[in-house]
């Protein structure tokens, strides 16, 4: 696990709270945070209460129509950009308009995601979850983290989820980023959601000497855009299974708001949060050369376009 420069407090917060909750009494006046995926569920809600605390988001959605739709929508100041995760000529043209605005991060918060893709999807020759929600976000936070070390205590924000505790055995299928040698979808989406825990915690570690942050959270069990991909009888399960622990897009925002925001939270790094407090992760969530092998190999995977 990346060393840890403060505990984080117990919050007093919980999986009820509210996105505006969390963050009632904070003025983000001047600062600037940026959320992927902004065009819909979490992501769009996160916008919405960011701007609400007087917060100037650069909104990434896939394309410019969707990023340029959803910041019309807000009643603060928005900057849309376009940003394609799956496609990294897209995240590094996402990276350098960004990067022309010349102005620094506070708050970067990697939301965009997909889930469960029924049949192997690929590209470069990878599994696209691990593509989408790991590699893409890999790329996008490195090419930002200048200046995000400018906003000083800035805030790498990775959402992750419980189904981490679902990747397949040894936490990372190395010899399988295709897919090719086997394909579950709720495996593969597992795989790179823990990706998100220990890029952050990878992350952490490396920033140890900065004031900037770096976490990864659950942010429950909401019925957004991301079932999109569970048709029928999968869905009815789901639906079942998870129906007692749902909660609404305003209480899925919360935690990932919480981190992103929240005073107590300043120099809590290499953590994992869930209902707003520091959980435990997986085994190998905790897993330091894990976590560092991970970092290698999608170094080598993304070089060309890193940098
Ligand atoms: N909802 C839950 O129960 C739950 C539970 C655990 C974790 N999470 C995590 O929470 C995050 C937000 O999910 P959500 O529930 O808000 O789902 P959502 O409503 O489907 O939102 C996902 C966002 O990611 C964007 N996205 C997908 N693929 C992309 C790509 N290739 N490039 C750029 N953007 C892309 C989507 O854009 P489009 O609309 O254009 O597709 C959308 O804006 C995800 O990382 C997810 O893994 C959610």
């Amino acid at each position: 696990m990346a060393k840890k420069s403060k505990k984080p407090p117990k919050s007093e917060f919980n999986r009820k709270s509210t996105a505006e909750e969390v963050t009632d009494g904070i003025s983000l006046r001047g600062k600037t945070a940026l959320v992927t995926g902004c065009n819909s569920g979490l992501g769009f809600e996160t916008m919405r209460v960011l701007t609400m605390r007087g917060a100037h988001v650069i909104g990434a959605a896939r394309d410019e129509k969707k990023a340029k739709d959803a910041c019309e929508m807000m009643a603060g100041e928005t900057t849309p950009v376009a940003c394609e995760l799956s496609d990294f000529d897209s995240v590094v043209a996402c990276a350098e308009q960004v990067n022309s605005l010349g102005t620094p991060i506070d708050m970067l918060i990697c939301n965009a995601g997909i889930m469960a893709l029924p049949d192997l999807e690929q590209k470069y020759g990878l599994e696209l979850q691990f593509v989408t929600n790991h590699l893409g976000h890999f790329i996008l936070v490195n090419r930002l983290l200048d200046q995000v070390k400018q906003a000083g205590a800035g805030r790498v924000v990775m959402l992750s989820s419980a189904a981490h505790q679902q990747a397949p055995k040894g936490g990372i299928e190395f010899d399988n980023l295709s897919g090719e040698e086997g394909y579950t979808p709720f495996t593969a989406y597992g795989q790179s959601k823990l990706a998100n825990v220990l890029f952050a915690n990878q992350l952490a570690k490396r920033l140890e000497k900065t004031k900037v942050t770096a976490n990864s959270l659950h942010p429950g069990v909401i019925a957004t855009n991301l079932g999109r991909n569970m048709k029928g009888p999968m869905m009815a399960v789901m639906g079942l299974m998870f129906l007692p622990f749902m909660r609404n897009i305003p209480q899925g925002a919360a935690t990932q708001c919480y981190v992103a925001t929240h005073p107590s939270l300043e120099g809590v790094s290499g953590y994992y949060f869930s209902d707003c407090q520091a959980k435990k992760t997986s085994r190998y969530g905790r897993d330091a050369k894990l976590a560092e092998r991970l970092w290698n190999v999608s170094e080598d995977l993304t070089a060309q376009y890193l940098g």
